[in-house]
């Protein structure tokens, strides 16, 4: 079924009202990428109804300045293994959001192995929000993704709220990799009541500035991630404040990774209010000898990616016993300020080398 509707009546072949389409409401309910062309370029309100996309298809979405677009009902794609991104959105003062009934289901579970990005079945990336300006993304329902759920990149002035990312049957089903919120290459991005079960990063900024992360949960995955920093097009993070997170059954709570060998900075970050219950490994880890080929520690800090002006407050709650509480491996770090950390059940204190002094921090 194909709603179009457009207001203006064609006389003799002509348009007759001044931009007669952009005020249509237009409903795309079934895949065919000519009517998504149109509809995309004639309508500024659009719903995506009940929409099956075709397997190995990205659902590229180049909207109009001001578009609303929703979800609604059941949205899915079909199985094939490829990079993807199975849905791809562009536009500037666009507002995406789903109706009370959606869920937005890709159907990772087909192509979850255990695997994830380190071999098995090729899965795509979910959501790529690309170059996105001054827009909001609200109310949204993800299931299930094969891969990273929502990336925002190259984009200036993102605000998401509300968005629930439910992967947890991967938890049992073999699901890997599939981070929540990834960020790069954007400035002046807000994400706000969060809730995300996964078996990655919760929420990772790989790189950006003026980024704004509040009222989250996150349980299963990776925890909170600055990083990888270093070794990209763009290896700048500054001025972050992650505020108000639980992270539950995660491998980390708070984490800011740092590449070895490779330059960059990271600046001005603050994680305050955060409750940490039964953390697997690292309940709070920052480290600068990440090896961006072998994805592991090198044992050894470089100072390429310094972290400067760093403050934790208030974070406090359990990582369990086989964890370690706090570990800091860094290298010419400045100017830290960390309070009221209370974490606890882990080892003492693995590593901790690096601290800037006077940080409120000692290593026994
Ligand atoms: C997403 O869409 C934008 C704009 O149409 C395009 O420049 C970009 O390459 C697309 N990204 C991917 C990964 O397809
Ligand atoms: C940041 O982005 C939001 C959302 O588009 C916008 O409302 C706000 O004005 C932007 N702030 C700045 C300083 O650009
Ligand atoms: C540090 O970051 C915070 C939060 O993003 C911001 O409000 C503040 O202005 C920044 N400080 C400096 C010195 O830029
Ligand atoms: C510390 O953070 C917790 C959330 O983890 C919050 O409930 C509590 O009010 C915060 N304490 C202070 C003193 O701000």
């Amino acid at each position: 079924m194909r709603f179009f509707t457009v207001l203006g009546l064609p006389i003799l072949g002509i348009l007759v009202t001044i931009q007669p389409s952009i005020a249509a409401t237009c409903t795309v309910s079934k895949y065919d990428e000519d009517n998504i062309k149109n509809i995309v370029s004639e309508c500024k309100d659009i719903t995506l109804d009940n929409l099956d996309v075709p397997a190995g298809v990205t659902l590229n979405l180049n909207l109009n300045p001001g578009t609303k677009l929703t979800f609604q009902g059941t949205i899915t794609w079909g199985y094939q293994e490829w990079n993807g991104p199975l849905l791809n959105i562009t536009g500037e003062q666009l507002e995406i959001t789903g109706a009370p009934d959606h869920v937005i289901d890709p159907k990772g579970n087909i192509w979850w192995d255990g695997k994830g990005e380190h071999g098995g079945t090729v899965k795509p990336v979910f959501f790529v929000l690309h170059g996105l300006k001054d827009s909001v993304i609200h109310d949204l329902k993800i299931k299930n993704t094969p891969y990273h759920a929502i990336w925002i990149e190259h984009s200036d002035g993102v605000i998401a709220s509300d968005v629930y990312i439910d992967s947890k049957d991967g938890d049992t089903m073999g699901g890997h990799n599939t981070d929540g919120f990834n960020v790069w290459t954007s400035n002046n991005v807000t994400l706000e009541r969060i809730t995300v079960f996964n078996q990655d990063d919760c929420i990772a900024i790989k790189s950006g500035t003026n980024v704004l992360v509040r009222d989250v949960y996150c349980y299963g995955g990776h925890g909170l991630s600055i990083g990888s920093v270093g070794g990209r097009d763009y290896n700048i993070v500054e001025n972050v404040l992650v505020s108000n997170v639980e992270i539950e059954n995660s491998d980390n709570g708070v984490r800011i990774k740092t590449v070895y060998g490779a330059t960059g900075s990271v600046t001005n970050v603050t994680y305050e209010d955060i409750f940490l219950v039964g953390i697997n490994n690292y309940g709070i880890i920052i480290e600068g000898d990440y090896n961006i080929d072998t994805g592991s520690p090198t044992g050894v800090a470089t100072d390429g990616v310094p972290i400067k002006d760093f403050t934790l407050r208030n974070v406090t709650g359990t990582v369990k016993e086989s964890g370690v509480n706090i570990y800091v491996l860094v290298k010419s770090a400045s100017d830290w300020h960390w309070s009221d950390i209370d974490v606890t059940g882990g080892e003492q204190t693995k590593e901790c080398e690096g601290i800037p002094e006077d940080s409120g921090i000692s290593c026994e």
